[in-house]
């Protein structure tokens, strides 16, 4: 039979992408999600992609005792832990939101796997978790710190993951340290739905194009890169879903936990970034100058040979690859999830 695999926050942008690999993979993935910053529309995409109605339980990763149940109901074998608040400037104005739901819900989840005895994690972490890196390309080995309430939820989970593996040697866990994630599914239906103004730069540069925005700012000219701009490892949701296969099938497997970033180890400017969607679009995306963004570092990309040597994987997709689908996905839900394509309900 096949193996059953919680998803906490299932129905976002990356745990979408990661159910349907899960599919393809041969397991059966189940969605915890309370929909708090996703819409229940994604449920009916997978429908269409899979043949088969998503197993979707609404609910927070805070409430401990449906965790439980669901992990004991479906004979859960690992969990892949998505579920968590993302944005930085929102972390700042309100860093209780952030404490309570990405460490509460880590506690909670915890000891819903510790009392049914499932104890196999996927945790999603950042880059964040690296600061501003001394030096490019970043391993694992760099040192770890934070600058914002969000970064602090992330390192506090990877530390509360490392004290329970001294606590119980019974515990696998995969911490994935991701870079920029962006680009969508090729089949068009699902994507990134950032709800208003969009914080990332490649859901703002798709929505210029769509001409929801009239220009994209440029945060910082004068940055010690090439063009002056911020360089970053953007890396395909497509690989990154992959990447989430990749480790559980090592943790199912050979048993041991990791760490490992999950990049292209290739960094790419903003104005590359733009240019090369432009040639993918066939759009012009409009920018103009900004100051800095406060937070923000010059460069930021990963070595992620660890991930190849440890788990098999490596990400195959070009920027170009991440522009056209970014904007298929665009240009097929101008709003998003909120306006529905003919042939869903
Ligand atoms: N940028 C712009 N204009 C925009 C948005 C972004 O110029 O409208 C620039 C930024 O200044 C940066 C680059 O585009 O140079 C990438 O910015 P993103 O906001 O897309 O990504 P970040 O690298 O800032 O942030 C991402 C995740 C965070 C995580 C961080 C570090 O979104 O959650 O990586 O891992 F904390």
């Amino acid at each position: 039979m096949s193996q059953k695999i919680l998803l906490t926050g299932g129905a976002g942008y990356i745990g979408s992408h990661t159910y349907l690999a899960l599919v393809s993979a041969g397991f059966t993935p189940v969605i915890l999600d309370d929909f708090s910053n996703c819409s229940p529309a994604v449920l009916d995409r997978l429908q269409r992609l899979t043949g088969h109605p998503a197993l979707c339980e609404r609910g927070s990763v805070t409430d401990s005792g449906l965790v439980q149940r669901l992990l004991e109901q479906h004979r859960i074998g690992a969990v892949i832990h998505f579920a968590g608040f993302k944005a930085v400037g929102e972390s700042v104005a309100q860093p209780l939101k952030y404490y309570a739901n990405n460490i509460g819900g880590m506690v909670g989840l915890l000891q819903a796997m510790e009392a049914s005895a499932c104890r196999t994690l996927v945790f999603s972490s950042s880059a964040t978790v690296y600061g501003d890196p001394a030096s490019v390309p970043i391993t694992e080995k760099f040192p770890v710190s934070h600058t914002n309430p969000y970064g602090h939820t992330k390192l506090v989970c990877e530390d509360m993951l490392a004290a329970l593996r001294v606590a119980g040697p019974l515990w696998r866990m995969g911490v994935l340290r991701y870079f920029n994630p962006v680009g969508a599914h090729p089949s068009g239906l699902i994507g990134e739905d950032p709800a208003g103004l969009p914080n990332n730069l490649m859901p703002y540069v798709t929505q210029v194009a769509v001409g929801k925005r009239p220009y994209l700012n440029v945060y910082g000219r004068d940055y010690n890169t090439p063009d002056g701009t911020g360089v970053r490892d953007y890396i395909h949701v497509q690989d990154l879903a992959q990447g989430h296969v990749a480790a559980v099938q090592a943790l199912l497997g050979k048993g041991e936990s990791f760490t490992v970033n999950l990049g292209t180890g290739r960094g790419h400017s903003v104005l590359e970034l733009v240019s090369a969607f432009e040639r993918a679009s066939g759009k012009t995306v409009p920018y103009q100058f900004a100051p800095r963004r406060a937070g923000d570092v010059a460069q930021c990309y990963a070595d992620p040979s660890l991930a190849e040597d440890l788990l098999g994987w490596r990400a195959t997709h070009s920027l170009a690859d991440m522009c056209t689908d970014a904007w298929r996905w665009q240009q097929g839900n101008p709003e998003g999830y909120g306006q529905a394509l003919a042939g869903d309900r």
